[in-house]
């Protein structure tokens, strides 16, 4: 069949053809009022009907002087790629990046994108940078610190206090090799360049080791109840899953202010074994029980009770699915949360 063929001629009509475009586009004149607005343009700030409807009141208040400046520039420059803040029809408000075209009467074509989510993902980005950088200096800090502390007590011949100021050193620099550890992952999990040594092993010792290996380095003194039983292996990295492992005990202390329990849970199935690390802590809120295993996420309602990147969730569940297991949350904001990994038994396919 040929080409005219296969192209209706009722689509070929333009406005029906603009309906059939992903990208929102929207004509408007002089002052604002929309012209013709694209299906696309109607779902993006959920309009049923956008006729007349001045898109210069839909710009955040604050946004206004900004939004006049940039159809000044336009007017000089006849095309301009601008963002605003605009009100869609929920009452919400989503960041707009508008590429606009004016035409010769003064009325404009414009491409509307919904950058909200890029927009957010770069400002998590910038935070990220110096929060990472504060992270690797704290810890360094109390390092120099502790050390000359102790240069001092060796001084005096204080050798007992001496030894006490070195041994506060070894949790921090334990700190800051994990937190150079997870960056360098993150930068090879990017690079899709994470490296997984699999073989089969026992998951029931590994939980027991690690949260041996937790409580040492814990500064609060915690008791992590181990109950159940794995009896088979897992196959997988054990490093890795050590790692997973640290993480949510880590985070489970950390968002524990005033509580020392975690209580985790071992069991198997006939295909999978799983593991729950229950805490008492802070919990979290149904709404950022999705995002907290995004990349540099960290919830504003657990800011004041912890350091951290916002990284290790995101780490844990990239590692979790690549043993073709998942990892997931149940929490109750204010009483505390349950983070559980299931993974497949013995050998699995890749
Ligand atoms: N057990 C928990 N209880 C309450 N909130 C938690 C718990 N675990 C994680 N969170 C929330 O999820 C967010 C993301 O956790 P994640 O482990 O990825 O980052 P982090 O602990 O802030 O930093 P780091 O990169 O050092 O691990 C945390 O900032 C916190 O808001
Ligand atoms: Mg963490």
């Amino acid at each position: 069949m040929n080409s005219e063929g296969i192209i209706k001629k009722d689509i070929l009509d333009s406005a029906l053809l603009l309906d059939y475009v992903t990208e929102a586009i929207v004509v408007s004149d002089s002052e604002t009022r929309v012209l013709y607005a694209n299906a696309a343009t109607k779902k993006l700030l959920g309009f049923e009907n956008l006729n007349h409807v001045k898109l210069f009141d839909l710009v955040h208040p604050e946004d206004k002087n900004k939004v006049k400046e940039y159809y000044q520039t336009l007017k000089k420059t006849t095309s301009l790629i601008s963002i605003r803040r605009m009100k869609k029809k929920s009452g919400e408000y989503a960041i707009i990046e508008r590429n606009a075209r004016i035409l010769d009467d003064g009325s404009t074509i414009s491409i509307l994108r919904d950058v909200t989510e890029r927009f957010n993902f770069e400002q998590r980005k910038d935070t990220f940078i110096s929060v990472a950088s504060h992270e690797l200096k704290n810890p360094l800090n109390n390092i120099s610190l502790y050390s000359e502390i102790a240069q001092n007590y060796i001084a005096e011949g204080n050798i007992p206090k001496a030894r006490y100021a070195l041994k506060k050193i070894l949790p921090q620099i334990e700190k800051m090799s994990n937190l150079i550890s997870d960056l360098l992952d993150l930068a090879k999990i990017q690079a899709g360049k994470l490296e997984y040594r699999m073989k089969l092993f026992s998951l029931d010792e590994t939980v027991r080791e690690v949260a041996d290996e937790v409580i040492v380095f814990s500064k609060k003194k915690f008791h992590i109840d181990i109950r159940g039983k794995i009896l088979n292996p897992v196959y997988g990295d054990k490093d890795k899953i050590s790692q997973v492992l640290q993480n949510l005990l880590a985070n489970s202390i950390k968002y524990s202010p005033s509580q020392n329990t975690i209580i985790v849970n071992v069991s198997e199935n006939a295909e999978t074994a799983s593991v729950s690390v229950k805490d008492f802590g802070i919990g979290i809120k149904k709404e950022e029980q999705n995002k907290i295993f995004e990349k540099f996420y960290q919830a504003p309602s657990s800011s004041r009770y912890a350091s951290g990147m916002g990284i290790g969730l995101f780490l844990c569940r990239e590692i979790i699915k690549k043993h073709g297991g998942r990892l997931f949350v149940e929490s109750e904001y204010g009483a505390g949360s349950t983070f559980t990994f299931v993974l497949p038994l013995g050998k699995v396919a890749s």
